[in-house]
């Protein structure tokens, strides 16, 4: 039990104790969150979390159920539940912590909510349109059938007809077809088959490729430690683990610890 209570206490010095002004690449971080602290009325859930994240980079966001990963998405896209109390939040230099979520999104920030919320009545080309009714804008519509050719054949049936792994496609294209710095994916393989989940972590490659900065959270975190650089591990509001997803592969005891994998 001893070792096991300190399957993280090698990696402590990877979470920063002091405000950083470099990320861990030696740039200006494109991304940074420092010190945040978030509640849902009276419960505290985000504790403190820092961590910041190089342009072009993907991250996965881990931690068991409960951890407060969503919570901490919905804390940098400025959602209001729940409430950011104190901390900072930087995008391409600027203060994300200073506004609400529609000034977030304005900013750059690309939430695809867990539950996807493809819009009812809408047809998949519908759901896009709408999501560029308002600047700044991303890709156009056809570059985002380029990308999901799946996407570009149900251009004209109703969104939520889509099977699963559409309707994420569809989520996350939504997502794109806005002028998106930070991307933010909660759980996308949720629910899906595997065969599924490989068609759309290849998708994910691609937009990587295309230097897409993103934050995965994931419950497969094999899968998500497969695609992103790096990795943080969330146990009860706060970062335990910041550092190279492979990693996070190697130490069988740091997994069983926080990832129950
Ligand atoms: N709306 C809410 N009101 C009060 N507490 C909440 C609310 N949403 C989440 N919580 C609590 O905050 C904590 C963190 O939840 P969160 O959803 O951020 O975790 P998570 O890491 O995303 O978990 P999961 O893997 O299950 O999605 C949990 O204890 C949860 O019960
Ligand atoms: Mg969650």
């Amino acid at each position: 039990m001893q070792n096991q209570e300190n399957a993280a206490d090698k990696y402590k010095d990877t979470v920063p104790s002091k405000k950083p002004t470099m990320s861990q690449g030696g740039q200006p971080a494109f991304f940074s969150c420092w010190d945040i602290h978030a509640y849902y009325g009276e419960s505290y859930i985000v504790q403190g979390v820092s961590f910041d994240v190089r342009e072009g980079e993907i991250v996965a966001l881990l931690g068991r159920n409960g951890a407060g990963k969503t919570s901490t998405l919905r804390a940098i896209a400025r959602l209001d539940d729940p409430a950011l109390k104190t901390g900072e939040i930087w995008l391409d230099h600027k203060p994300l912590h200073d506004m609400q979520a529609w000034q977030a999104s304005r900013a750059g920030i690309g939430l695809v909510p867990e539950d996807r919320r493809i819009i009812q009545g809408l047809t998949v080309e519908e759901n896009l349109k709408l999501a560029q009714i308002a600047p700044p804008i991303g890709w156009s519509i056809e570059r985002v059938y380029d990308l999901f050719p799946r996407l570009g054949e149900r251009r004209n049936q109703e969104g939520t007809t889509l099977s699963g792994g559409e309707q994420q496609m569809l989520a996350i294209s939504r997502t794109l077809a806005r002028d998106v710095k930070l991307l933010l994916l909660d759980e996308p393989y949720e629910g899906l088959a595997p065969v599924i989940v490989q068609e759309i972590e290849r998708t994910l490659e691609q937009i990587k490729k295309l230097g897409m900065t993103t934050i995965i959270v994931e419950q497969n975190a094999i899968a998500a430690l497969h695609l992103a650089d790096r990795a943080i591990i969330l146990d009860m509001g706060q970062v335990v683990f910041d550092g190279k997803s492979q990693d996070v592969l190697d130490d069988a005891e740091l997994r069983q610890q926080y990832l129950a994998i």
